[in-house]
């Protein structure tokens, strides 16, 4: 089983995979750190800053390309994963099932807020993200072959979730 977790900035898709990968006894792995991986930057901030958004989106169709080829697995994507939907493609490749962890945009604007140790680039000025949030939701619901809200639910009670809802299809 290939699980691939998207959503918006905040809404603990790396913090769920590692439970879910935990409880499955699956690997987990995290497009965002992948990407850093592929930099000789320090941060995805410091790639935004001084390579610019462009060449992190090149990092991510690179790593979307090398996770296609896995059939099991848990991936936590970059919130900005679905703008890009050769990624989307790529990474559902194998029997990849795409769940949406859906949020409202106050929750999300909370935990980003207090999370001061990863910075992000596209979550600086709240007017911006909002706008960000409403553009990419269409996407969100597209790409995703499951949709669960998370409101404010602890990560294993989600990953539980997730597991109910992919059961049945094979590991
Ligand atoms: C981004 C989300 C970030 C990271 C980058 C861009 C986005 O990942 O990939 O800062 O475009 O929404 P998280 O969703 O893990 O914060």
């Amino acid at each position: 089983m290939k699980i691939i977790l998207i959503g918006f900035m905040g809404s603990g898709k790396s913090t769920i995979g590692q439970c879910l990968a935990q409880f499955q006894n699956m690997r987990f792995y995290e497009t965002d750190a992948l990407a850093l991986a592929r930099s000789t930057r320090a941060t995805i901030s410091d790639i935004f800053t001084h390579d610019g958004e462009p060449v992190f989106r090149a990092y991510e169709r690179e790593v979307a390309d090398q996770l296609s080829h896995l059939s099991a697995g848990v991936i936590a994507t970059g919130g900005g994963m679905v703008t890009q939907k050769v990624c989307i493609d790529a990474l559902r490749q194998n029997g990849g099932v795409v769940i949406y962890l859906q949020a409202a945009f106050e929750l999300l604007h909370a935990r980003i807020r207090s999370d001061h140790e990863n910075v992000r680039p596209l979550f600086q000025k709240t007017d911006k993200a909002r706008a960000l949030y409403d553009a990419r939701l269409d996407l969100y619901h597209l790409s995703a072959d499951h949709v669960l809200p998370i409101h404010d639910k602890k990560p294993e009670e989600i990953a539980r979730e997730i597991v109910q809802l992919v059961m049945g299809k094979g590991k």
